[in-house]
């Protein structure tokens, strides 16, 4: 099936929401995910460039306890994920088609409790469009909810394939920062601790790929300090 026939679907389902102008406006549906949507308390899991959303429908299906929401900028990646949470019948599973620069106008704060960032671009180059930068990590403090323990944010889940991605965001952002760190692997298939099951469990597109050409799968969890 060609692009356009997946963005002839995309307007379609009803679990596909499409924002591509949020930098003149909020999403209307910020701080109302879980009252008009949803229609349910849970705690909200956003999944940041899911690219087909390979981990928010499998951890749906997994947690009955919590709502996922995948975003991502391209529409024909999201039909994919957003195709199969219609067909499975998936009521607590959205896909919004926006660039997570602008996830502040999306999610108010407090709405978000956990975020996963799977196979992100590394973008070595531009530090500030790393989706583990400081600049995004204060746009994500701003949306996530007090975790576990107080004075903490919920968790952060980051899984590369990408080894200057993940020591930037181990030593930089994480230990540098002073951040909690939940767990790393920098090997998640030869790490057998018991937290890495989620990890373990779902493999992405590229991660497929990343997994055929030999490389090794990384993976940080930690969290943010909040005010
Ligand atoms: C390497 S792909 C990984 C996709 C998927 N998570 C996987 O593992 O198969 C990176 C994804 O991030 C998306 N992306 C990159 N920058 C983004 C941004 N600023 N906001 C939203 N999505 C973004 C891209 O469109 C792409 O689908």
């Amino acid at each position: 099936m060609n692009k356009l026939q997946k963005f002839a679907d995309n307007l379609t389902f009803p679990n596909l929401f499409q924002y591509p102008f949020l930098h003149r406006e909020d999403c209307p549906m910020r701080g109302k995910w879980n009252s008009d949507y949803f229609k349910n308390d849970l705690p909200v899991v956003v999944e940041i460039g899911c690219g087909k959303g390979e981990y928010t429908t499998v951890l749906s299906e997994k947690y009955p306890d919590k709502n996922f929401i995948g975003i991502d900028i391209k529409g024909a990646r999201l039909w994919k994920g957003a195709k199969y949470a219609c067909e499975h019948n998936l009521k607590r599973v959205a896909f919004i088609r926006a660039r997570a620069d602008f996830i502040e106008k999306i999610f108010d704060r407090d709405e978000v409790s956990e975020i996963w960032i799977t196979f992100p671009d590394p973008q070595h180059a531009k530090e500030r469009k790393r989706l583990t930068s400081p600049m995004f990590l204060e746009r994500y403090r701003r949306i996530l909810a007090t975790g576990s323990n107080a004075g903490h944010s919920g968790r952060i889940h980051l899984k590369t394939d990408d080894t200057i991605l993940y020591l930037y965001t181990l030593d930089d952002i994480v230990l540098g920062g002073g951040l909690p760190l939940f767990t790393c692997s920098d090997n998640v298939y030869s790490d057998s601790l018991p937290e890495l099951e989620d990890v373990r469990s779902v493999q992405t597109f590229y991660e497929q790929m990343w997994l055929r050409m030999g490389k090794k799968i990384k993976y940080i969890c930690f969290g943010l300090k909040l005010e």
